[in-house]
């Protein structure tokens, strides 16, 4: 279907606004808020269906096309987005005492985060509107993300992250040949940046909360979990938040299943932010006003001051019947190895900050022990080494000498299942 079909056109979050697709590109003209893709879904429940589905060898999020708000697929980055993995911990879930737990480790996709599915959405849009440039403030994972993929179709691409981005996401950028604009300053203020920068040079903007498409590619996520547990719906995901953009696209893609008859209820959604990057939880928890916070914390993809999709953020905890918890700085750093260990699985801080949020919980009985429960891992641990080395200990030093390591086992027995 073409995309004026599918879609009927955008919805502010914050005053209700509605405008057809030509009328806006990024925000409400009225009041600033963010824009919500709205569909036909009459029309789509016509075109796709479970059984079709099935049947599609394509494993990646363009298997939902129908779904998306695209109709020309023939920019679409020729890497792998989505499909990513979603396992059933049972050592994991035995720990925690919980029957059914599920991790998503989205992870694995191109540039090693979930940030891929928006980046590919935008990237479609942008070459169906013939835009040349494309620029992005980021914590480090969109910018990453934005790099890798606009790479092999050679759009240029400007990023603007924070100095103190971690060295790897940095890497990423250089290495996929962005120009990268390391701003001396917050996230908040690199974003503040590439607003005026893209304004002022005319170039394509996919910042998060503020280009609307972010949303509709993260989606997806919630789409690929449904169709991996055989079109059921889990009764609680716990989300990593900063911005609040992954949360607010992870119900959008259960609204849309519901609305088109594919689950036949929604789950509970559970923001996890860190203790000092809460703002969406203290929002939630108030009067739904988002104000800024010191956005310190160790887990960089969601150290956020002042979230930018805050409002649809907690319109979905909202909405969803859910909940959002905070986690200290050592939680998140402990549950690296932990995920690890209990899991196969290497996420970074922001990543694994799902783990902790349910561990905590699990502590203050929010969660049932038979509840079929989903931890979104929303970035690779190698990422961000530092942070992981900091709560995985140190491997032992010896010389090249059966001796020594005979003086070794004899030391360190329980390393060795001795
Ligand atoms: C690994 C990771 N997890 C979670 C998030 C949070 O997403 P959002 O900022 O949309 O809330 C991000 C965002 O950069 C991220 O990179
Ligand atoms: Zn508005």
């Amino acid at each position: 279907m073409d995309k004026e079909e599918k879609v009927k056109g955008y919805k502010c979050i914050s005053c209700g606004e509605e405008y057809t697709i030509n009328d806006v590109e990024y925000v409400c003209k009225k009041c600033s808020g963010n824009l919500q893709v709205m569909y036909n879904y009459h029309l789509i429940k016509k075109k796709v269906s479970t059984q079709d589905l099935a049947h599609n060898p394509d494993l990646s999020i363009w298997r939902y096309r129908e779904l998306l708000p695209v109709s020309d697929l023939s920019g679409k980055p020729p890497v792998h987005i989505g499909w990513t993995p979603l396992y059933k911990t049972g050592r994991l879930g035995k720990k925690l005492g919980l029957e059914n737990l599920y991790v998503k480790d989205d992870g694995r996709n191109p540039s090693a985060s979930s940030k891929d599915r928006a980046g590919a959405l935008v990237i479609v849009h942008a070459l169906e509107r013939g835009e040349e440039v494309i620029a992005c403030a980021s914590t480090g994972n969109a910018a990453s993300s934005l790099s890798c993929l606009t790479a092999p179709l050679g759009l240029k691409t400007v990023i603007f992250v924070p100095v103190t981005s971690p060295r790897a996401k940095i890497a990423q950028l250089l290495v996929f040949g962005a120009t990268v604009i390391a701003v001396e300053g917050t996230y908040d203020e690199a974003y503040d940046l590439c607003i005026k920068a893209a304004e002022e040079y005319g170039w394509y903007n996919r910042n998060t909360g503020y280009n609307p498409y972010t949303r509709e590619g993260k989606k997806t996520v919630s789409y690929e979990i449904c169709e991996q547990l055989g079109w059921e719906c889990p009764d609680k995901v716990f989300v990593p938040v900063g911005d609040g953009n992954m949360i607010s696209g992870v119900w959008k893609g259960f609204v849309d299943l519901f609305e088109i008859g594919f689950i036949s209820r929604l789950p509970q959604l559970i923001a996890c932010q860190a203790e000092k990057s809460d703002a969406v939880k203290r929002a939630f928890e108030s009067d739904g006003v988002i104000r800024p916070v010191s956005g310190d914390t160790v887990a960089d993809s969601i150290s956020v001051r002042l979230p930018r999709d805050g409002a649809a953020a907690v319109k979905a905890i909202k909405e969803s019947k859910g909940a959002a918890v905070s986690v200290t700085d050592d939680h998140i750093i402990q549950s690296i190895p932990k995920l690890a260990r209990e899991a196969g699985i290497f996420g970074e801080p922001a990543g694994v900050a799902s783990l902790a949020a349910l561990e905590k919980a699990v502590l203050n009985n929010m969660v049932k022990e038979d509840e079929k429960i989903v931890v979104l891992v929303t970035g690779n641990g190698l990422k961000d080494i530092d942070s992981a080395m900091k709560s995985s200990g140190k491997p032992f030093k010896i010389n090249p000498d059966i001796k020594d390591l005979r003086n070794l086992v004899s030391a360190e027995p329980g390393a060795f299942l001795m």
